[in-house]
């Protein structure tokens, strides 16, 4: 079967690095991809958001399922206009991947279906939200309602931090439309945790868990990313939360979606803030994280393609994959400056070496081939991943790895997995 899988990042590498051993996959397509995948099967030089041209695409190359990263396509119908085509693929429709680009939408979902989440209010005029804020207790949180790259959530420790964010969002229009309304939630305590099931439209099948490294910096310092590192599992969900977010989160999200008339198939990828009252959601992503897929595909033992095909067809409760009992540690290397400005085109040496290593795997994310040498082409640049015995082990592997690459103003976090998130 010819796969396309569309995104360019880590995340679009480490599936088609898993389903690239799957006897039953022929080709590998990527769309825009980068030099990861090149490597792996045939970039294609189309954008995520290029919907038309990737139906052409898939049409014309007899593609038997394509697979979407990226939540702007989700959000933009992709799903939609390829099932309109006739074409199988793997990702939630439009009218559901709405949990994700609002999240306004997700609240109310949740409020209506009692999942478990921070107290809200949703707010359209900011003069409505700013008295909100003079009258609230603190820390709280206010949230741009669309997609904003990770960067629209502010915890606001007192009123005149809220009431600036508030003034960004609304009135200055930072985020764009997106921050045109917000959401201003209850501040949750607790300790953060990743979650991502399989849901065929009735069923879920819950994968490991794994824990994002979101600030920039070491200690939890510096501003929001996508993500640093990731380490898989967190050690801080045991069998009977995993019980509680199987009962309180994936059903009743799969039965409050029924109750809508809304299918959903695809992955689910719920952010948790473990607190003292219990698991409580504090996003919903309607796609693969990125970098988290980076130690889930390490730790698959099954093929993926039948899991990914069993979703789209509505037959997961026949899946029942397996998962080595090895810790798993990614480590991402990024461009100086970012989750800000950052140059590009810097020359990158000791790939090889460092994937050749035992246990090792480097995932590209932000890469390009010029002339047979690998260049930087992105803020997060390559993602070094290890699997141990234990995380201490995991996370050894993945920086003696990530120490022999270099890059002229590489950045990376050096306490992925040893440190709360
Ligand atoms: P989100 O995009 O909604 O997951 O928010 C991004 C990050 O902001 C999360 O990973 C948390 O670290 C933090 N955050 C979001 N909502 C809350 C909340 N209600 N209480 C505490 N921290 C939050
Ligand atoms: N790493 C967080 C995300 O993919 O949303």
């Amino acid at each position: 079967m010819n796969i396309l899988i569309i995104g360019s990042g880590g995340r679009e590498h480490a599936l088609a690095w898993k389903l690239k051993q799957s006897a039953r996959v022929a080709k590998i397509f990527c769309a825009p991809g980068n030099a990861g995948t090149a490597g792996l099967g045939e970039n294609i030089a189309l954008e995520a958001a290029d919907i038309s041209g990737l139906v052409d695409f898939a049409k014309s190359r007899a593609i038997g399922l394509t697979v979407v990263g990226p939540d702007d396509s989700l959000a933009l119908g992709i799903v939609d206009a390829f099932e309109a085509a006739g074409l199988k693929i793997f990702g939630p429709r439009a009218s559901a991947a709405r949990l994700e680009s609002s999240k306004a939408f997700a609240k109310d979902f949740m409020k209506r279906n009692g999942i478990p989440t921070a107290d809200y209010k949703e707010f359209t005029s900011s003069s409505d939200a700013r008295a909100w804020c003079r009258a609230a207790k603190y820390p709280l949180v206010v949230k741009a309602d669309g997609l904003a790259l990770g960067k629209g959530v502010i915890i606001a420790q007192n009123s005149t931090e809220a009431l600036h964010a508030v003034h960004q969002c609304m009135d200055d229009g930072v985020f764009g439309e997106a921050g045109r309304k917000i959401v201003i939630e209850e501040f949750l305590e607790g300790v953060e945790c990743s979650i991502h099931a399989l849901v065929d439209g009735s069923s879920c099948l819950l994968f490991p868990d794994c824990r994002d490294h979101k600030r920039a910096l070491d200690g939890d310092q510096g501003p929001n990313t996508g993500g640093m590192g990731t380490i898989s599992p967190c050690g801080s969900l045991d069998d009977e939360l995993t019980s509680r977010v199987k009962t309180e989160v994936l059903d009743r999200f799969v039965a409050g979606l029924k109750k809508d008339g809304i299918e959903y198939r695809g992955m689910l990828f719920p952010g948790l803030m473990l607190t003292a009252d219990g698991p409580k959601v504090l996003e919903f992503n309607c796609r693969w994280g990125d970098p988290e897929t980076q130690v889930l595909v390490r730790r698959l033992g099954s093929d993926l393609l039948d899991l990914l095909i069993a979703t789209v067809e509505g037959t997961l409760p026949q899946q029942s994959p397996e998962w080595r009992k090895s810790s798993a540690a990614c480590v991402i290397l990024a461009s100086g400056g970012y989750p800000g400005p950052y140059e590009k085109g810097k020359s990158i040496s000791g790939i090889g070496a460092a994937d050749a290593l035992p246990d090792v795997v480097v995932f590209h994310a932000g890469t390009k081939s010029v002339d047979g040498t690998v260049q930087t082409n992105g803020g997060r640049v390559l993602g070094v991943s290890a699997l141990g015995s234990d995380l201490p082990e995991a996370r050894k592997k993945a920086y003696a790895a990530a120490d022999l690459i270099f890059f002229d103003g590489q950045q990376r976090r050096n306490d992925i997995g040893a440190c709360a998130a």
